[in-house]
């Protein structure tokens, strides 16, 4: 569509004007504080469209989308946190009236992966179990300057909501769906060994994540849903346990639980950053559903071409798709509740530089399991 303005809005006006005159003419800078509902409301009403990609989600996803609502207009987000998922769902009612759609947790984890993950149910007769695995390799940290990535994080340069996220989704009460009902488990009491093809065999933990919320009300039948997270070099995984476990007992923000976790690996790289294999270059991502096929029990694996997962890649085709009303219902969805599977992920990879076609999604297994 012909764009005619674009506002790009931050707690802090400058760093917004400076996104803005870097896009072009069209865009201005406004000055917004995300979990002020009101101030948000009116600021987005009249646009077409609302994008948010502001966090740590925990903290702004739920003010954001209660703003959208009032002001009455399409909302896309890449939201990952499961408690506030679950909240954010129960204002589907309000949505509906307001007659605005709003498409959470459209980024790669959550998005991609839940439309992976319906995607594998969709090739079993019966699915018992979908799982999606994702290794986060900590490559700012075995090859950079710990100390440099402590400062981003203190001065909320970059990434700093993502690294908050992480600590918060392993620290929480953890929802999983198992034997058909949803539990709470605590992650590192729950690990699970995955097989993967460039890692071997690596251990692996639910993380607190919306898809494990909004997934086993699409996918009926299913009885087992997760998502399963693991740092990269492995030994990372006990630091993020110890620093869950601080952050439960409310000795630390997530904040402070990620700087520690940055400052405490840099301390001592030897024992928390060496690695005996090469660390991967991209983020390796599997999705594994166990279940009935032709009458044996199987086990499905589609291993993502890693060429095309992005974050920002969903979140913009599902935005333009609410920009051209080709998604039309009203209400909150998440992307397995309103995007089709397969066209959508092809839609998402066609829009990346350099991607062709002939290309493959991802590369898929059937196992037989007796
Ligand atoms: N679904 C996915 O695949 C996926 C992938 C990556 C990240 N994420 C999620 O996306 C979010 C952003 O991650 P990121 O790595 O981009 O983090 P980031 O670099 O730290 O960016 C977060 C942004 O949010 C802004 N912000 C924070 N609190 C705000 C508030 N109260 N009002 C207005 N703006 C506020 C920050 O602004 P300041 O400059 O003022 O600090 C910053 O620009 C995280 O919550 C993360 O979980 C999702």
């Amino acid at each position: 569509p012909a764009v005619s303005e674009i506002s790009i809005a931050g707690r802090d006006l400058a760093k917004a004007n400076r996104v803005a005159s870097a896009i072009g003419e069209k865009a201005n800078g406004v000055q917004a504080e995300a979990t002020d509902e009101k101030q948000v409301a009116r600021l987005v009403a009249g646009y077409d469209l609302f994008i948010n990609t502001s966090g740590p989600d925990y903290k702004v996803q739920i003010p954001v989308v209660k703003a959208a609502i009032r002001a009455g207009i399409n909302y896309c987000d890449v939201s990952c946190d499961g408690p506030a998922a679950e909240k954010v769902l129960k204002l589907n009612a309000k949505a509906r009236e307001a007659g605005m759609t709003a498409v959470i947790g459209i980024g790669w984890a959550p998005g991609i992966d839940n439309l992976m993950m319906t995607h594998a149910v969709s090739q079993l007769d019966k699915a018992e179990s979908v799982h999606a695995c994702l290794v986060w390799p900590l490559t700012d940290l075995v090859k950079g300057d710990t100390k440099q990535v402590a400062e981003n994080l203190r001065g909320n340069a970059q990434y700093s909501a993502s690294w908050e996220t992480g600590m918060r989704c392993f620290s929480g009460e953890c929802k999983i769906y198992r034997n058909g009902k949803w539990m709470i488990v605590n992650p590192f009491e729950s690990r699970v060994n995955v097989s993967h093809s460039k890692l071997g065999t690596i251990e692996a933990y639910p993380a607190c994540g919306a898809e494990a919320v909004t997934l086993p009300r699409h996918l009926r039948g299913v009885k087992d849903v997760s998502v399963l997270l693991s740092f990269y070099p492995p030994q990372m995984n006990e630091l993020a346990r110890q620093l869950a476990i601080q952050i439960k007992a409310g000795k630390m923000t997530t904040k402070e639980a990620a700087l520690s976790f940055i400052e405490t690996a840099g301390s001592d790289r030897e024992r928390w950053l060496s690695t005996t294999k090469e660390l991967p270059s991209v983020w390796p991502y599997l999705v594994i559903a166990q279940g009935v096929k032709n009458g044996h029990m199987v086990r499905y694996t589609l291993d993502a071409n890693t060429e095309w997962l992005t974050t920002d890649g969903p979140l913009y085709t599902a935005g333009m798709m609410l920009l051209m009303d080709r998604i039309k219902e009203h209400g909150i969805y998440p992307p397995e509740a309103c995007l089709d599977p397969i066209p959508f992920l092809e839609e998402v990879a066609a829009n990346e530089p350099g991607w062709t076609k002939e290309k493959r999604l991802f590369e898929e297994k059937l196992e037989r399991l007796e």
